[in-house]
């Protein structure tokens, strides 16, 4: 019984010893570091990137209308004005709206009078769609 352990014990010593040695491996893949790319030209960097809106909108994208430009220096930030454009809202849906921007979307809270403006304006150019008989159904208008 003895005999069995020793020889055993013996066995895996030998084996650890020999994959230690790394007898028991191929051999080790050897690292190839990655070519470094060829730096891009200095033009190729846009020293204004980030700090462009992402769209090409003018206050002209908006219509008229009292307190257009504080509207739209307000809330193109982020976004063009196609996305305020497409919404008919009623005032309370407007406002909250700009508090979904400060909250969700982190707009820096406008001062309250801008905010005043802001308000009126959206809630004056694009109030809610009247419906007409038909619903959205544009051969029936
Ligand atoms: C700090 C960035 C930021 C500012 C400033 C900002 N928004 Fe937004 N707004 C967003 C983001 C982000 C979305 C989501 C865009 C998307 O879904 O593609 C969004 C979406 C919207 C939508 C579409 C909501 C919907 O349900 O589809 C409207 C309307 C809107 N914004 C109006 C405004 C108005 C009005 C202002 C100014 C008071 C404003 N935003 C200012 C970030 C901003």
């Amino acid at each position: 019984m003895t005999h069995v352990v020793v020889v055993t014990l013996t066995t895996t010593f030998l084996l650890l010893a020999l994959d230690k040695s790394g007898e028991l491996r191929g051999p080790r893949p050897v690292y190839v570091p990655p070519v470094k790319a060829a730096a891009a030209p200095a033009t190729a960097v846009d020293p204004d990137k980030g700090k462009q809106p992402p769209h090409n909108d003018t206050v002209d994208d908006l219509p008229e209308g009292k307190g257009r430009e504080v509207t739209f220096y307000t809330c193109t930030a982020c976004h063009g004005v196609a996305l305020i454009k497409a919404q008919g809202l009623t005032r309370d849906l407007w406002d909250s709206s700009i508090d979904l921007m400060i909250e969700k979307h982190r707009m820096p809270a406008p001062k309250p009078q801008e905010r005043a403006e802001v308000l009126d304006y959206l809630a004056e150019q694009f109030p809610p769609r009247r419906r007409t008989r038909g619903g959205d159904n544009p051969f029936l208008r």
